[in-house]
């Protein structure tokens, strides 16, 4: 039907005769003169219709927004005054001589070019709001970023291997979606988490090299970086050790960066070992644009008198730590409340502040806060000395279990840092986070469990610690970060069976629990296994970064929502009594007595 994309005209075309197909953007009527901005995937034409041609006229007269049209028309420049540099298309306007409505179109729920929509509305009528410049933009690129993934890894010897979708659940650490068997009675598949097994399978196969893009499902609770259903970039190599991996995947998301957005990502990336991560920065994905720092106060502040600090700096799993941000005593009372409120979504109970008004006084008339009358002056001078608080900064601290501490110190210092400036400028900050620890000890019930999943190795010497001090061994995971984001995340596996079965025990998976779970991978690891790893990127969240998104819901055509629906297709609903009796399932009555 169409000769070019509307997007596509420009002064070359001058004097020749095109046919566009596209939606109705915009008319206007400018007294015996109708414009309509026509719109494809490319971009916008400006259409013009005059009343010489009296059959186009009369149809342009009755077009509305959204209405698909085609048009028969001459390229001629704009006049004098007219031309409009900021759209590509912005030299030249189309001189309609026929023109066709393929299809009416209802008033749209919403204007396109509305800045300020609700994200449920559009989300409801997605369709619509996919048409939307950005939207449009955002998947294109996502097309791109997928595309030179995949041909990176094809030019490199990696080949695409697709695996089940019904499966057995893998650990991964989040909840399964679970799919019942109609076949075998009370029996269930479960959506795989990550291709995890199964790649590490496909190595015991000998493919060497194997890579998918491919959905992963889990059922957690939801954030801006999170989906249900989301797209891992999987990859996995045999023969390898983390250094050439870790390599491998830089060099290619370096290039990809290059290629998709003329972005220079620094080579090579920065590493840090975890535990400086969480010391300094109190997370394991630290924005390293952010120039604010974390201190270390737990050792002085054993024998305060605010109880909130001795007492977290006596616990055995406690913390005391402070964050500063320099200028900020001009922070105001309802600053700090909503920065404590803030605090208090990661589990901290308070946000204690010094705001510094004369480091050479260590009483309340230097340091302006409610708490420094119960901390003693040996803690006060090394607050002032180990943050290098100056006049005029404001330091914020946190007490609590290291955990909370760190976890409401890390998301602090990012909001506050950027809220207030404290960034180095730099666009793109990735970084390697190396040295995990195998195991994280879940206090709840009292046991280890795996801080990235239990197939990842021990580091080299770090065996047998998995029997006599599981929380001190190291892995051999890695973690790549950009600008905050957990982009990617893998690690060399374990191989060898008696290792895995070591893990196994540190775990408290007994040999019939795991025997049961993964036996098929046991044995597996029997039969000639060759040493592995890989990683899996999370395509969403790089897409993400890449548009400038502030959601990952804004690089997905069809995302869910917050709370796991998505609004177009209603979806989850309710089905028929039949359907379930064929799965021998009973809906039970809603919050059932326990
Ligand atoms: P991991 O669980 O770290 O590792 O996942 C890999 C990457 O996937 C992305 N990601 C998500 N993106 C959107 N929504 C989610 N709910 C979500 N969960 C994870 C992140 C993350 O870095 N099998 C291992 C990989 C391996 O060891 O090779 C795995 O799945 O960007
Ligand atoms: P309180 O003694 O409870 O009135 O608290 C004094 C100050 O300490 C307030 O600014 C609280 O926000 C803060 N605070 C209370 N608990 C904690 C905690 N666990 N960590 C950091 N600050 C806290």
């Amino acid at each position: 039907m169409r000769t070019h994309y509307c997007g596509q005209l420009n002064r070359e075309l001058i004097g020749q005769t095109v046919t566009l197909c596209g939606w109705a953007h915009r008319r206007r009527d400018h007294g015996g003169v109708i414009f309509i901005d026509l719109r494809d995937r490319e971009g916008m034409a400006q259409i013009v219709i005059d009343p010489d041609t009296p059959e186009a006229f009369k149809l342009a007269e009755s077009v509305r927004n959204e209405f698909v049209l085609k048009v028969v028309c001459k390229v001629r420049a704009r006049p004098e005054g007219t031309v409009n540099l900021n759209i590509p298309t912005g030299e030249v306007e189309m001189l309609a001589t026929e023109i066709e409505i393929l299809n009416p179109s209802l008033t749209p729920p919403f204007m396109l070019d509305d800045d300020n929509l609700s994200e449920m509305v559009r989300l409801e009528h997605r369709y619509i709001d996919l048409r939307r410049p950005t939207m449009q933009k955002n998947l294109k690129l996502r097309y791109r970023v997928a595309k030179t993934l995949r041909d990176h890894l094809d030019s490199n010897g990696f080949m695409e291997i697709e695996t089940p979708m019904l499966t057995r659940s893998t650990p991964e650490g989040a909840r399964d979606y679970l799919v019942p068997s109609r076949v075998h009675h009370g029996q269930f598949f479960a959506l795989p988490q990550s291709p995890q097994l199964f790649k590490q399978l496909l190595m015991v196969s000998g493919f060497d090299r194997y890579f998918q893009i491919t959905k992963c499902f889990r059922d957690e609770d939801l954030r801006a970086d999170r989906q249900p259903e989301f797209t891992q970039v999987d990859i996995e190599t045999s023969f390898l050790g983390e250094e050439e991996i870790m390599q491998l995947v830089e060099d290619m998301i370096r290039k990809m960066f290059k290629d998709v957005q003329d972005i220079d990502l620094p080579n090579p990336f920065p590493r840090m070992p975890f535990s400086e991560a969480m010391s300094r920065y109190g997370s394991d994905k630290p924005d390293m644009r952010v120039t604010l720092e974390i201190t270390e106060l737990t050792d002085v502040m054993k024998d305060v008198d605010f109880k909130v600090f001795s007492g977290a700096a006596n616990a055995a799993d406690g913390r005391v730590a402070a964050l500063r941000v320099p200028g900020g005593a001009t922070i105001s009372r309802s600053e700090i409340d909503a920065y404590t409120e803030f605090a208090k979504i990661y589990g901290a109970k308070g946000l204690a502040y010094i705001k510094i008004n004369d480091t050479s006084k260590l009483n309340e008339e230097g340091l302006q806060s409610p708490i420094v009358k119960n901390i003693h002056e040996t803690a006060l001078k090394a607050i002032i000395e180990r943050t290098g608080a100056q006049n005029g900064d404001i330091v914020f601290f946190g007490a609590d279990k290291t955990k909370i501490v760190n976890e409401a110190l890390g998301a602090l210092r990012s909001k506050v840092g950027h809220e207030k400036g404290h960034v180095d400028g730099r666009g793109w900050a990735p970084l390697w986070v190396v040295d995990f620890p195998m195991f994280e000890h879940d206090a709840e019930n009292d046991r280890w469990v795996a801080l990235h999943h239990p197939f990842t190795a021990p580091k080299e010497g770090h065996e047998d610690l998995l029997v006599s001090n599981p929380g001190a061994a190291l892995s051999k995971a890695y973690d790549m970060v950009l600008n905050g984001w957990e982009v990617g995340g893998g690690s060399v596996r374990i191989h060898k069976q008696e290792v895995q079965s070591k893990v196994f025990d540190a775990l408290k998976i007994s040999k019939e629990e795991a025997q049961e779970k993964f036996g098929f991978l046991l044995d597996a690891l029997q039969y000639g296994a060759p040493p592995h790893g890989g990683l899996a990127f999370g395509l969403d969240r790089l897409v993400t970064l890449m548009a400038g998104a502030e959601s990952i819901r804004d690089v997905i055509a069809f995302p869910k929502t917050q709370r796991a629906q998505c609004l177009m297709t209603k979806a989850p609903n309710e089905v028929d009594e039949k359907q379930l009796r064929e799965l021998h399932i009973r809906v039970r009555q809603q919050n059932p007595v326990a």
